[in-house]
């Protein structure tokens, strides 16, 4: 085919190619072949740079509640993409961990919640690793632990995955991040550093990375309250108060959202800290979060009515006494243990946390009662000291509110706590305010149509003082947006009834709902309610669908895992 001299001059140079140059070569003849341009045979990592060194693939892997770090892990994996390298998104509820050892390069972004605790859905992969010894060695990794530092367990999660990686043999290739709500900045240079230390070899000079547009989801909005009632009879021990809040503006949410909220301090007992002070309230103070006068710092950004250990223990540093490792007011340690004067106060204020948001589940629908109203169902804290009572900064707060009053809130999105489709049937376990959410699916699915079965499990201390919602839960079962309804007052009767009781009582019809694809939510105390209603759930599981005790666990993790077992719980 070619004439004697171009098929001299092709051996001469194919005698002296490498395996690899003959295989590029091959690729570059045919794409002339084809008509193809010589960039279109190029393996894709060529097309940026020209080392032989390339790292072909790495896994960045989630692990998120409400959504941040898969924000953010896409956000990444997009950038990383267009530069060329290869990038296996991973999210840590459905990723199996013994998998870790074929990895080469794993980045992890993950959350913390609870106190301290992992993503719901990340603590499987979280508790394997922890109880497992596995060999990763040949693994080299990086974490980027979200968090909010006004909890006092900050981006704990992301800690733990780390140390423990590294315990388990594996080469720590960047530092941890951890990152507080406003996590754009510094999850940027995270990413960059990523970029940077994974193309090390591959690319001699990598492009400036933009920036990921990924938003904390903290927008602030202002409210006024322009209704409060207390649900409860005023015979009962409790209040529980429904509080509807409007807007000017539109808010966005999902039913299954909740509402953040960062408390005030009481005036008075700011006004009695800066007296026992001698402090100039008015002073201006820059802490690291914010610059404001020493009365408003008290009154609205610093958590003074229970401080952590730590804090006790760095004021005792300070101030020089003697203090036991207790949590105390900052009033109450400055009565017993008082600072020299008002300087030394000033260094307490550094050391202060910032006030942490509290969260009450959302108990309106966007469908039914329009984008510019919320609703929120608030039980009123109460705990003892000295027999003396006392009320929950924020439940106290929010109980006290007066029609017409400002407040300020913001959006955390459902995450996993949702709604299925229309069609799907659902079963609601909320006892006290665990109603809130339910009371915001019932109204969406009231206001949509939606054809899905609902059956709700509520329950509280007595019928006639404590059952939140009547009315509007009655009319529900009347137009039949309510399929079932079982209640469980807990002290009608000499023996205590509580939902799990009732769910027990249902054990067959529950299956059966289950087997149809009816989604379970949980709501309301996490100790012992949550936990009683997922072992009676387990045993139902057990005992209906004639499993082992290991497959009944398999089963409700798998209906965890895709989504049709949620709990919020308190
Ligand atoms: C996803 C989610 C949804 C939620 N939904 C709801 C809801 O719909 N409705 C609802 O009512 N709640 C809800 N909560 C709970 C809510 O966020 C708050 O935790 C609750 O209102 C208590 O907060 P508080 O500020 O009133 O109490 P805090 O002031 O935080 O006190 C909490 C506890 O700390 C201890 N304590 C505080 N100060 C002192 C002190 N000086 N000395 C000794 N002990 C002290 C007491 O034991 C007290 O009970 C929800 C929580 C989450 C996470
Ligand atoms: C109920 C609750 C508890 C939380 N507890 C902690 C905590 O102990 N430590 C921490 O650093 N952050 C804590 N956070 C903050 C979250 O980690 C932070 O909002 C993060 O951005 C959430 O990311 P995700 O959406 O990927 O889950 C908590 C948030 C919530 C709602």
């Amino acid at each position: 085919m070619l004439s004697e001299t171009k098929l001299n001059v092709l051996k001469q140079i194919s005698g002296e190619l490498s395996r690899d140059e003959a295989i590029w070569a091959s690729g570059y003849l045919a794409g002339i072949a084809g008509g193809t341009s010589l960039t279109a045979v190029l393996p894709p990592q060529q097309l940026n740079n020209s080392s032989q060194n390339v790292v072909k693939k790495i896994t960045l892997a989630y692990g998120t509640e409400t959504g941040n770090s898969k924000k953010l892990a896409t956000a990444l994996a997009g950038i990383v993409k267009k530069k060329g390298l290869q990038v296996k998104l991973a999210d840590l509820s459905q990723y199996k961990p013994k998998d870790l050892t074929k990895e080469e390069f794993f980045f992890i972004v993950i959350s913390t919640q609870g106190e301290g605790e992992p993503p719901a859905l990340a603590k499987k992969f979280y508790d394997y690793i922890h109880e497992n010894e596995i060999n990763l060695s040949g693994l080299k990794y990086g974490v980027l632990a979200l968090g909010d530092s006004s909890y006092p367990q900050f981006c704990k999660t992301g800690e733990d995955v780390d140390s423990r990686f590294e315990i388990l043999g594996a080469q720590r290739i960047i530092p941890i991040k951890k990152c507080d709500i406003d996590y754009e900045q510094e999850a940027s240079h995270w990413i960059e550093h990523v970029f940077e230390t994974v193309n090390k070899n591959a690319d001699q000079n990598p492009k400036s990375i933009a920036a990921p547009k990924v938003s904390s989801g903290r927008k602030k909005y202002q409210g006024k309250v322009s209704a409060i009632i207390n649900l409860n009879d005023i015979m009962s021990e409790k209040e529980t108060y429904h509080i509807e809040i409007e807007t000017e503006e539109a808010i966005v949410y999902q039913p299954g959202a909740a509402l953040g909220v960062i408390p005030f301090n009481s005036k008075s007992v700011v006004d009695e800290i800066i007296t026992l002070t001698g402090i100039d309230p008015q002073k201006q103070i820059e802490t690291s979060k914010v610059t404001a006068s020493v009365e408003e710092l008290l009154h609205k950004h610093l958590n003074i009515s229970y401080l952590l250990k730590s804090v006790v223990a760095q004021y005792a540093k300070i101030t020089g006494h003697t203090i036991p490792e207790v949590r105390l007011s900052l009033l109450d340690l400055l009565r017993i243990y008082p600072v020299k004067n008002a300087d030394e106060f000033k260094e307490i204020l550094h050391i202060v946390t910032a006030q942490a948001p509290r969260l009450y589940s959302i108990s309106s629908s966007l469908e039914a009662h329009g984008d510019t109203e919320i609703h929120i169902t608030v039980a009123r804290s109460e705990f003892f000291i000295d027999h003396q009572k006392h009320n929950g900064l924020c439940s106290g707060f929010l109980s006290e509110f007066k029609e017409g009053e400002e407040v300020e809130f913001y959006i955390q999105d459902a995450g996993h706590f949702k709604l299925p489709e229309a069609d799907k049937d659902i079963i609601m376990i909320g006892p006290g305010t665990g109603i809130a959410p339910f009371r915001s699916f019932l109204w969406e699915r009231d206001a949509t149509g939606a054809e899905g079965r609902n059956w709700l499990f509520f329950g509280d201390r007595n019928f006639v003082s404590d059952f939140l919602y009547q009315a509007e839960l009655q009319d529900f079962l009347k137009t039949g947006s309510l399929t079932h309804l079982d209640l469980a007052f807990s002290r009608d009767t000499d023996e205590k009834v509580y939902v799990q009781h009732k769910l027990e009582q249902k054990s067959q019809e529950i299956f059966y709902w289950l087997e149809g694809g009816a989604s379970v939510y949980v709501c309301g105390a996490k100790e012992p309610m949550a936990y009683d209603v997922e072992q009676t759930l387990l045993n139902i599981i057990q005992n209906e669908g004639k499993r082992s005790k290991e497959d009944a666990v398999n089963y409700l993790e798998e209906m965890e895992l895709g989504g049709r077992y949620a709990k919020d719980v308190y």
